[in-house]
Parts: structure tokens; C-alpha cells; sequence
């Protein structure tokens, strides 16, 4: 803000900030005092509604720079060759906590990452974890809610989380990963991030592929142990945020190298898992990560409020080359984004300096509403005009999708030939060492074991016992010495 004397929001000069105009001395005070008025009404009105979930996280901005030729796979212009760059914005978060809530916790990361390319803004709103819990959007909510404050108590209950897990056994992966050693990352440079679903690309002869989305960080994982959470939530419950900013200050930038799984489209079918299964990875024997480039965070947003607590991203804002699959999670998620984002920043929230593209401009025909800055000018506001007005293209961003069967009904995903609930958490389970599992069951009976009711807390164990016998024996020992 520039120097001169302090005004109010209309400018006008400001004699006395710190003395309410009263009526005499020791009198009320009057309404005629516009400075107060103003102070007490726009401080009322400082908070916007925080997000439903992800409320908590930190943002930065960076650098993508490609690596590899991946023209074959996709037109999209951002990725047109090695040494292209693009502006990106990185928000991290934590999940099912407040706003004010500890960065330290037990809970996936966000990894929300919006590249401001030159034919428009690609949002890849992905996740520290490569499956999630459920593979079906219509149980977002139900999942959400036994995350969140429970309606009774006001807190996070034991028995509505395992309740709900328990009777989800495709949560049973991303749980087992969860209460792994990666499920407390040591900070947001320390984790890996991953877009999780399976997206289109399609090339230039219109040719599609699948593919998976890998960020590895180049600092190396760091995880924090259970008890180094406690501590360090309840000492500095702001730590990963801390973290992130102080680093980019001292000019050590975070770095991921990025990779991806390209899985060409006749395959899909016939895939041992359904590709389009957000509780399933595909393993790197099958389809191995190949790199394509380079992500780096280099500057810290000016204003916390303005940049991070009002940046929106949508899974749904793709660009040319680039797709949804038809992952019943991603549906869903491709109309809850813009949905929240009308909701918690508003209409024109796609107007803010954070949210609008960088590298070119939104040339839409809708306009107005709250807030709206008049930026179109006088220009006719429909389409097709005949006073020179943005057009459509006739080519759609992505290409059409065929691979379904029978007609419309709530049909669960279709299982492929190696699919069930427990066959990856088994493997993850096999994968650790020893000290690790021996981690990972304490974790999990120390959770269990705050269960009210040894019907939900077995229940639990059951799905534990159905991915690999011993994890299951393990666990049970463990929670029934905890419960007494
Ligand atoms: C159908 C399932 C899901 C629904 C309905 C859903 C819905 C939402 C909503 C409403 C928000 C708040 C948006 C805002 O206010 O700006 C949000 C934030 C977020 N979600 Fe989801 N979500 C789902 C699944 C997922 C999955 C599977 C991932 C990761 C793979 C994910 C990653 C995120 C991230 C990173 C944010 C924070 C974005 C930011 O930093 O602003 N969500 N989600």
C-alpha cells in the first residue's frame, strides 16, 4: 500500500483510528461514526466459507518444464516437447481437519496443482496416494461425513470412521496405506504426489491413450512416526505449512520429478484390473512410469487469503489433448469442484488474479453476477454473433468414449479378471519389511482400539484378514490386548 494518511473504504481521509465518536464525553456512540461502522461490518465478513474438505493447506507457485517428447500420446500444447515451460500453482493440504486445524496428522495430503497453459488452465486436483478409499462418488459424502466432527459429539469418532471402512472393504488399500509409515508425510516436500485416476490423453491423429499421473519428490520421503505427530502437531500445529514457505524463502526450491503410465486404450478391457478403478494401481510390472518432465516451486503467494484460501481447481478444467475416463469417482467430482467453488468464492471466482489463466484469456459468454468487474466491456455477449465475437472450435477437447455395455442403471464398476477388494492391500501388506508391518499394526490396533463397539472394530479386522492371513492374525492380537 502506498504512504499518505490512513482513509476509509471510500477513500476519505481518517482523522482518529483509535477514538469512536461519541455523544459528549462519556456518552454513547453514534451512528454517524462511518469508520466504525465500516471497521466492525467488513471485519464481520472477513471469512469465506472454508472449503468442505481440504480446508487446511499451503500453495505455491513453480515451474513445469517438460523432459520428454510425449507427442505420441497427447496434443495437449504444454507438453509439446523437452524444454517447454509452464507457470504452475501447487496448493497441499490435509483432508478431513478445519482450517485451523494441525498440519502433522494421520490423513492423505492434497496435491492440487493448476498449470497455466496456453490454451487455458489444467487443473490435476490429485492426492499424496495413488488409489483412494471408495470407487464410487455417491459415497463421498457417507465417507466424509465419519471423517468429519460427528453430529452429537462434535469430534472425529473411532466408530463412525472404522464403521464406515468396515463396511467398505475397498477401502481396505488405501487404509493399509494409510496407517503405513507414508501416511504421516514429515512435510509437503517430503511426500510423493499422484493425479491418482486414470485420465485420456489422445494425440494428434485422435489416437487414445490412459494414463497415470506420478510426482516423486526429489528431497527424498520423509515420514514422521506416530509419536513424532503428537509432539509436533501440539508444538507447532502449523509445521508443513512453516515448512514450505521457509524453504522457498531461503531459495530451496522443491522439486518432483514427474512420470506417468501410459496404458493405450485396447487394452483397457482386458486389463487384470479395471482401469478405471481409483482403489486399484496399476502395477509398474505392467505399465512402468515413464518420465516426462519436471516440477519445481519457486515463489511464495503474496497474500495467503487472496491466493491460497480463494484458489479453486476442478478436475474438470482440461484442456486440448487431455480428458476425464469414465472412473465413477472422477464423474462425480468432475461436477462437485465448480460446484464448491460457486458456493464458497462465488461466480466470478474463475476472475481472481490466482484463478484466471496466465499464459491466455478466458473468452466466455458468461458474465455478471456478484462481483463481476466488468471486463467484457461492451462487447455482444452470446454466441455465434455476427460483430467479430469468440467462436467455437468444432473440435472436442478429448475424444469419445465407447468401452460400455447395456443401458442406463446403478451398475457398480465392473470388476476385471484379478479384482476384488483386498487382492492390492495384500500385496502392499507382503511388500513391507518387517519393521514396517510391525508399524503398521500398531497404528491401526491404536486406532481399532478406540472403538466403542467390538462388533464394528472386528468387523474392521475382517477385511485386514481377507488381503493376507497374517496381517489379520497380527492385527487382531494387537487390538484385543489394546481393548483388554
Ligand atoms: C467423488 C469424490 C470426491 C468429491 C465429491 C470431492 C469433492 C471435493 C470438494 C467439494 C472439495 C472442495 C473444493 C473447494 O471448495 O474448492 C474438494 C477438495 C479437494 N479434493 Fe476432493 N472430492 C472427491 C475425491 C477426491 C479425490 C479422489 C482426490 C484425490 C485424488 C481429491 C482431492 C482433492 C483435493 C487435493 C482438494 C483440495 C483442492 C484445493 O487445494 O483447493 N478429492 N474435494
Amino acid at each position: 500500500m502506498t504512504q499518505g494518511p490512513l482513509t476509509t473504504e471510500a477513500g476519505a481521509p481518517v482523522a482518529d483510528n483509535q477514538n469512536s465518536e461519541t455523544a459528549g464525553i462519556g456518552g454513547p456512540v453514534l451512528v454517524q461514526d462511518q469508520l466504525l461502522l465500516e471497521k466492525l461490518a467488513h471485519f464481520n465478513r472477513e471469512r469465506i466459507p472454508e472449503r468442505v474438505v481440504h480446508a487446511r493447506g499451503a500453495g505455491a507457485y513453480g515451474t513445469f518444464t517438460v523432459t520428454a517428447d510425449v507427442t505420441p500420446y497427447t496434443r495437449a500444447a504444454f507438453l509439446a516437447g523437452p524444454g517447454e515451460e509452464t507457470e504452475v500453482f501447487l496448493r497441499f493440504s490435509t483432508v478431513a481437519g478445519n482450517l485451523g486445524s494441525a498440519d502433522a496428522v494421520r490423513d492423505p495430503r492434497g496435491f492440487a496443482l493448476k498449470f497455466y497453459t496456453e490454451e487455458g488452465n489444467y487443473d490435476l486436483v490429485g492426492n499424496n496416494t495413488p488409489v483412494f478409499f471408495i470407487r464410487d462418488a455417491i459415497k463421498f459424502p457417507d465417507f466424509i461425513h465419519t471423517q468429519k466432527r460427528d453430529p452429537y459429539t462434535g469430534s472425529q469418532e473411532a466408530d463412525s470412521v472404522w464403521d464406515f471402512w468396515g463396511l467398505s472393504p475397498e477401502s481396505t488399500h488405501q487404509v493399509t496405506w494409510l496407517f503405513g509409515d507414508r501416511g504421516i508425510p514429515a512435510s509437503y516436500r517430503h511426500m510423493d504426489g499422484f493425479g491418482s485416476h486414470t485420465y485420456q490423453w489422445n494425440n494428434a491423429a485422435g489416437e487414445v491413450f490412459w494414463v497415470k499421473y506420478h510426482f516423486k519428490t526429489d528431497q527424498g520421503i520423509k515420514n514422521l512416526t506416530a509419536e513424532e505427530a503428537g509432539v509436533l502437531a501440539g508444538r507447532d500445529p502449523d509445521s508443513h505449512q512453516r515448512d514450505l514457505r521457509e524453504a522457498i524463502e531461503r531459495g530451496e526450491f522443491p522439486s518432483w520429478t514427474v512420470g506417468v503410465q501410459i496404458m493405450p486404450a485396447a487394452d483397457a478391457a482386458t486389463y487384470r484390473f479395471n482401469p478405471f478403478d481409483l482403489t486399484k494401481v496399476w502395477p509398474h510390472a505392467d505399465y512402468p512410469v515413464v518420465e516426462i518432465g519436471r516440477l519445481e516451486l519457486n515463489r511464495n503467494p503474496g497474500n495467503v487469503f487472496a491466493e491460497v484460501e480463494q484458489s479453486v481447481f476442478s478436475p474438470a478444467h482440461f484442456v486440448p489433448g487431455i480428458g476425464p475416463s469414465p472412473d465413477k469417482m472422477l464423474q462425480g467430482r468432475l461436477f462437485a469442484y465448480g460446484d464448491a467453488h460457486r458456493y464458497r468464492v462465488g461466480v466470478n471466482a474463475g476472475h481472481l488474479p490466482v484463478n484466471r489463466p496466465h499464459a491466455t484469456e478466458a473468452r466466455t459468454h458468461s458474465r455478471d453476477g456478484l462481483l463481476y468487474d466488468g471486463r467484457h466491456g461492451a462487447a455482444k455477449n452470446y454466441e455465434p454473433n455476427s460483430f467479430g465475437g469468440p467462436a467455437q472450435t468444432g473440435r472436442a477437447l478429448w475424444q469419445p468414449y465407447d468401452g460400455f455395455a447395456g443401458g442406463t442403471g446403478g451398475h457398480p464398476t465392473p470388476p476385471h479378471a484379478e479384482d476384488d477388494d483386498f487382492v492390492q492391500a495384500g500385496d502392499l501388506y507382503r511388500l513391507m519389511t518387517e519393521p514396517e508391518k510391525e508399524r503398521l499394526i500398531a497404528n491401526l490396533a491404536g486406532s481399532l482400539a478406540q472403538v466403542s463397539r467390538a462388533d464394528i472394530a472386528e468387523r474392521a479386522v475382517e477385511n485386514f484378514r481377507s488381503a493376507d492371513a497374517d496381517f489379520g492374525k497380527r492385527l487382531d492380537t494387537a487390538v484385543a490386548a489394546l481393548r483388554g
